[in-house]
């Protein structure tokens, strides 16, 4: 494939700051990372309802979802996860855009991908949340069987077990999806938005 040549950046008439005032919100990414198994899809999910329940423009961005479509053509090397991330931020930056809220899920394992996007995206506006969870418990959970099959040998590449994960250092959030509820944990979520101001206290 050859790069695009001959390019021109077009500017839009309607900027971002149009948009957000319309909503009555910034946009911005809160962007999840942990472990397959950490509970990163199913904090998203509950983050965002309440932010929808709430009249904020959402949208949630999930690993096995994105999969499905867009990257569909991506595997689990390191080469195919580093697209899955680079192609998603895009795609984030996008939504972020358009004035709307973001939350992504994936195990995004690598630090070096996870800045690119937050590189990416203005200042204040990528909320790098870490779902952190053991991996036993991640294991134990297995709500898809994937650790029982990456055990027996029969997936390649699986983070935690044959290919690695690196925790954030310095997250915006840290999470502890063994010790809290998930009501808890999106709670901590919404007060670190309202705290920074990117929503306001009616959003929660
Ligand atoms: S990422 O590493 O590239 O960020 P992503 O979040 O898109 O991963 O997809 C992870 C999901 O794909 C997991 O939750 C799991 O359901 C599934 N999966 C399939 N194979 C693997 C693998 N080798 N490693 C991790 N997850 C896998």
């Amino acid at each position: 494939m050859h790069r695009s040549e001959n390019i021109v950046w077009q500017e839009l008439v309607i900027k971002r700051s149009d948009r957000e005032k319309r909503n009555g919100h910034s946009g911005f990414v809160i962007w999840f990372t942990g472990l397959s198994g950490s509970g990163k899809s199913t904090l998203a999910v509950e983050v965002e309802r309440q932010l929808f329940e709430s009249g904020c423009n959402t949208y949630t961005l999930d690993g096995d979802n994105v999969r499905h479509g867009l990257n569909k053509n991506l595997d689990f090397s390191f080469e195919g996860r580093v697209e899955n991330i680079r192609r998603i931020g895009e795609v984030a930056k996008l939504f972020v855009d358009a004035g709307i809220i973001v939350c992504t899920a994936f195990i995004s394992p690598y630090k070096k991908d996870r800045d690119f996007v937050r590189e990416l995206i203005d200042t204040g506006r990528f909320i790098e949340v870490f779902v952190d969870c053991p991996i036993k418990v991640c294991e134990s959970r297995d709500p898809k069987g994937l650790y029982k099959k990456a055990r027996a040998g029969e997936i390649a590449d699986f983070t935690g077990i044959s290919s690695s994960y690196e925790a954030p250092e310095r997250p915006e959030i840290r999470i502890d999806t063994d010790k809290e509820t998930v009501i808890e944990s999106a709670d901590k979520v919404l007060n670190y938005l309202i705290k920074y101001n990117l929503i306001s206290q009616e959003n929660k």
